[in-house]
């Protein structure tokens, strides 16, 4: 395994690749690794030639400075997990590596970054167009592999890399849960077991609405009913419950009319804050 840190050896190494005509996947993450970066690592192990990961706690897509500070970083067991993986290239840059200087260019995603996600972190969605934009560039992979669990994110980088031509297929990959639902997330390190338990009910809440979905049940109804879950839940903190139509993000009243559509959770738990959602596909 090479880990490399500064970006003319990644290159360098890059353009070796291509010359043999090796495919590349690439999977970007913010290290903490679990077995959410393992399948989607896992996957871009099955579909190229050479994986790369990165590892890269990027400062501009966070608008809270604690958040930034308390996010976990444990590189050296997060080697150990990609060594046993046999994954061929590690990118950890520095933080003045990738940034020599602040971009001045910005990535507006326009009115789909300033709901769900966009709405409660102000410039966060900015901040990952950059450093994603500056990672596949560096990496020129042929897929690049983002959990479904940021579902907003998947969609706005795919979008970006439509729009611009970036010449990679973005592949979005399954959320992975632990037995209680609770969806996979760096941030659940922070959590007591007590926590961890109190966090599930955000998968209720989601299994909730698929059933009256199912069931055919109002969609008022349902969504009243499950706001009520979240409400009254112990140790539960609601921020945003919102039904979009996953094609623009766009807010729906009614589920009679879209073919697809996803419900958003974010929501805070002994202070860590957690996001999750249900994709379904309805006709
Ligand atoms: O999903 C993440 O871990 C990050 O937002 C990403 C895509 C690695 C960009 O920093």
């Amino acid at each position: 395994m090479r880990v490399l840190s500064a970006s003319i050896e990644l290159s360098n190494l890059i353009s070796a690749l291509k010359k043999e005509g090796k495919s590349i996947g690439f999977v970007p993450t913010m290290g903490a690794l679990h077995e959410g970066h393992f399948s989607l690592i896992q996957r871009a192990k099955d579909e190229n030639e050479v994986v790369v990961v990165s590892i890269f706690v990027n400062p501009l897509q966070f608008n809270n400075e604690q958040d930034l500070a308390k996010y976990p970083r444990i590189i050296e067991q997060d080697l150990e997990g990609l060594k046993k993986l046999n994954i061929d290239v590690v990118f950890t840059p520095s933080e003045k590596e990738l940034y020599p200087e602040k971009p001045v260019v910005s990535i507006d995603f326009g009115k789909m970054a300033t709901v769900l996600e966009g709405e409660f972190r102000s410039g966060h969605f900015e901040g990952v167009g950059i450093v994603v934009s500056k990672l596949l560039h560096l990496t020129q992979p042929d897929r690049a592999y983002f959990g479904l669990k940021d579902l907003q994110q998947f969609i706005l980088i795919r979008k970006m890399c439509t729009d611009l031509n970036f010449p990679t297929e973005i592949i979005g990959v399954g959320t992975v849960r632990e037995d209680s639902g609770l969806a996979l997330s760096s941030r659940n390190a922070r959590l007591s077991d007590k926590g961890r338990k109190e966090a599930t009910i955000i998968f209720k809440g989601l299994n909730r609405f698929r059933s009256g979905i199912l069931k055919k049940e109002d969609f008022d109804s349902i969504l009243k009913n499950v706001n009520e879950m979240f409400f009254s839940a112990e140790g539960f903190d609601l921020e945003y419950l919102r039904v979009v139509d996953p094609a623009d993000l766009s807010e729906i009243k009614s589920y009679d009319t879209v073919t697809e559509l996803a419900v958003c959770v974010a929501g805070y738990v002994e202070g860590v804050r957690l996001i999750d959602n249900l994709y379904l596909r309805l006709k």
